[in-house]
């Protein structure tokens, strides 16, 4: 049984749900269909990942087959970067829910605080990047304030927030973020983060929780560890009797955090999903706690281009 994140108006958001990013169309199809029928109810989406029009043709067949309702279910999307002016805010969710085939969201974050011009791509120059000073995130804020006061998405969050980009928000928005998407792992334990979010009421939810491992190769460095082959984990695992990846998707749920490991393999997916029965021991959360690296696997370095307005240190807010 899953169990439920709750919010200030009642709604439960399943602590357990889907990842999308690199889940190609056509095999995003299958895993979203695959993830229901064996008792998913959040879907972790984005615009930016260009498979929300396979996932939705996926829901509304869940729908009209009757495996499930829209209300049993949470959906997620995220705001993309080159979409921040605020005639483009309303635009881009328009669209988003039209890919999903949906009324309204039940999340919609704003993907990173970063600004790129509309329609501009990767490779990133200094030229596609807006400023924070030129676009200040609390302008997009105000417009994603909006769309949630007209009941287009029933929630409003931020990812890749900084504590200091939350406090910024909390001080200063209408409406404050109800939710930080960010990474989280053993390597990468964020207490002060953690901390932080419980004390102002946000919910936190990890991404990126086995370790990502099927980025593309241009964002991962040389040297980096394999969270899944890490000897305190499989240790843990065998003593349970599971897989390291039920694990780290349990020692997340055992934190609080809502957590969506991504998989197109049937298999994974159930075996993610079982994860959210298994228990812990002190001992186990102990030892994973002294994993703790304060290492990212998705660093955000690509926003850093020469010459232009966003730097790593900033970004992070280190
Ligand atoms: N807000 C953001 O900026 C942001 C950034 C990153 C990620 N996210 C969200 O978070 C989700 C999860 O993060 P992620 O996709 O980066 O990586 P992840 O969930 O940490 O890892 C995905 C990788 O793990 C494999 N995998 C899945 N289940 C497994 C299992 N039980 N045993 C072994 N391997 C397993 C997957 O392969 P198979 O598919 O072949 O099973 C895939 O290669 C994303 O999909 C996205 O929805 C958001």
């Amino acid at each position: 049984m899953v169990a439920t994140l709750e919010f200030e108006n009642g709604d439960q958001m399943p602590i357990l749900g889907l990842g999308t990013w690199k889940s190609s169309p056509g095999d995003v199809y299958k895993a979203v269909k695959t993830a229901i029928a064996a008792g998913y109810r959040h879907i972790d989406c984005a615009h930016i990942y260009g498979n929300e029009a396979e996932i939705g043709r996926a829901l509304s067949e869940s729908f009209s087959e009757g495996i499930v309702t829209r209300e049993q279910m949470w959906i997620t999307s995220k705001l993309w970067n080159d979409s921040h002016a605020p005639e483009n805010v309303r635009p881009a969710l328009e669209e988003t829910l039209v890919n999903l085939q949906l009324d309204y969201l039940d999340l919609y974050l704003i993907h990173w605080p970063v600004a790129m011009k509309k329609g501009a791509s990767f490779p990133l120059t200094a030229e596609k990047l807006v400023s924070p000073e030129v676009l200040p995130i609390l302008i997009t804020w105000s417009e994603m304030e909006v769309l949630a006061d007209e009941g287009l998405c029933r929630h409003i969050g931020v990812s890749n927030f900084s504590t200091a980009k939350l406090q910024d928000l909390l001080e200063n928005a209408r409406l404050k973020p109800e939710m930080n998407q960010i990474e989280l792992h053993p390597y990468l334990q964020q207490p002060t983060m953690l901390d932080f979010c419980q004390a102002n009421t946000i919910y936190l939810t990890a991404y990126s929780p086995l370790g990502s491992s099927d980025r593309p190769d241009s964002l991962k460095a040389d040297d980096e560890p394999v969270l899944l082959e890490n000897s305190t984990i499989v240790a843990i695992a065998k003593q349970h009797g599971v897989t390291p990846a039920q694990v780290l998707i349990s020692w997340a749920i055992h934190r609080g955090t809502a957590v969506i490991p991504k998989s197109v393999n049937p298999a994974r997916i159930q075996q993610n999903l079982a994860a959210a029965d298994l228990s812990l021991t002190p001992a186990d959360i102990q030892a994973i706690a002294a994993l703790d690296l304060n290492r990212r696997y998705v660093s955000g370095d690509f926003w850093q281009v020469e010459g232009g307005p966003y730097t790593l240190a900033a970004l992070w807010d280190m």
